[in-house]
């Protein structure tokens, strides 16, 4: 397990957020007209949006009006790699756009930015983790999806956290002892569950993690009705007061069908725009962080998600830059654990809601 890296991974990802700029604010007009030039160019050079959950609502919808698609890290990555569309658009954060590449290898897959990445794939550099699977080489690797494209090829299964937990109840069946990358909290959450005998990286989300237990507490204290809603990112003392723990599709579905009409939920705020129009008569609350605004590093918002931009994106397209390039070699390795991951999701019938 590593051991000195996560105070200097934490330092790395400080470094990068206080040299990136957050996009512009844009007058209704000026949005508008981004959206219907990005619509126009989308027709003409046959690319498809597709866009997480946790990005602007504009981008979400602007996906979704123009036949392309909105959802989770597994439903991206199987949209991306069954549309026909010559150029795929993601919006959401690297490891997305990497995999949208590796499984479609033969179409353009263009970000608003490159640098949107992720605190865990960040923690979870190939050379250490590399050294890391050789010292165990007894144990399945079972790597999240919020990993870098070596970091896939070394592995044996991808999962993301709407499958996570049946992937490791198959392998524990069949004997077999997991090395889990790169979230601690995932890895608890999944470990505790079924059960498994797993060994963990130590990284995290510097989302999530932000949730505390005590300020949930509270704040269940003060809606005795609400449900709590968490994503498996968040620390185990958090998942413990939820009553669905889930991806963040498994969040929206819970929320559309759980009878309570106050719901609190630990995720990204970026999640709200789609649980508002799939459940506009429930009152949803975000889950306490660490802090406010001017003392939280993302206050319940990714801040790589949050890169992504009406005005990048029209620029990506425009020029057909920032695309993301995995090479060949790789790509074809980290395929295998890909597949092998949506193919069991296709075993299992894991719902997902968009067709290609
Ligand atoms: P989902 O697969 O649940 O959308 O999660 C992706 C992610 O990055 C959560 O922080
Ligand atoms: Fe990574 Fe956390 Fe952002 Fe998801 S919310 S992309 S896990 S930093």
């Amino acid at each position: 397990m590593p051991s000195e890296s996560l105070a200097s991974d934490l330092e790395v990802v400080r470094n990068f957020l206080d040299r990136v700029d957050p996009p512009e604010l844009l007058s209704e007009e000026e949005e508008a007209r981004l959206r219907a030039e990005i619509a126009e160019l989308m027709a003409q050079k046959n690319a498809k949006l597709v866009a997480h959950y946790y990005t602007d609502s504009v981008l979400q919808d602007l996906a979704e009006e123009t036949g392309g698609f909105v959802g989770d890290s597994l439903e991206m990555a199987r949209f991306g790699r069954d549309t026909d569309a010559d150029i795929l658009l993601v919006a959401g954060v690297r490891f997305m756009g990497e995999t949208a590449k590796i499984l479609s290898q033969d179409k353009t897959v263009l970000m608003p930015t490159l640098e949107a990445t992720c605190s865990l794939d960040i923690a979870c550099p190939i050379d250490a983790f590399s050294a890391f699977c050789d010292q165990h080489p007894d144990r399945e690797v079972v790597v999240y999806a919020n990993t870098s494209a070596a970091v896939k090829a070394r592995s044996d299964w991808v999962v993301t956290s709407s499958i996570a937990l049946d992937v490791a109840e198959h392998l524990a069946e069949q004997g077999k002892k997991i090395l889990w990358a790169p979230d601690k909290h995932l890895g608890g959450y999944i470990q505790k569950t079924t059960g498994a005998d797993m060994l963990l990286w130590d990284a995290a989300c510097i989302v999530h993690e932000e949730f505390k237990f005590r300020g949930l507490q509270d704040m269940r204290k003060l809606h005795p009705d609400a449900a709590i809603l968490a994503h498996p990112e968040s620390p185990a003392a958090v998942l413990e007061l939820a009553d669905v723990v889930g991806s963040t599709t498994q969040i929206i579905k819970a929320a559309q069908q759980l009878p309570n009409s106050e719901i609190i939920v630990a995720t990204d705020r970026g999640i709200f725009h789609k649980l508002q129009q799939l459940a506009p008569e429930k009152n949803f609350i975000i889950a306490p962080t660490a802090g406010n605004d001017a003392t939280c590093r993302s206050c319940a918002h990714c801040p790589w998600m949050a890169m992504n931009s009406l005005q990048r994106l029209l620029t990506s397209l425009q020029d057909e830059s920032n695309e993301v390039l995995v090479d060949s070699k790789l790509a074809e390795q980290a395929m295998r654990p890909l597949e092998r991951m949506l193919s069991f999701a296709t075993s299992l019938n894991v719902q997902v809601k968009g067709k290609a």
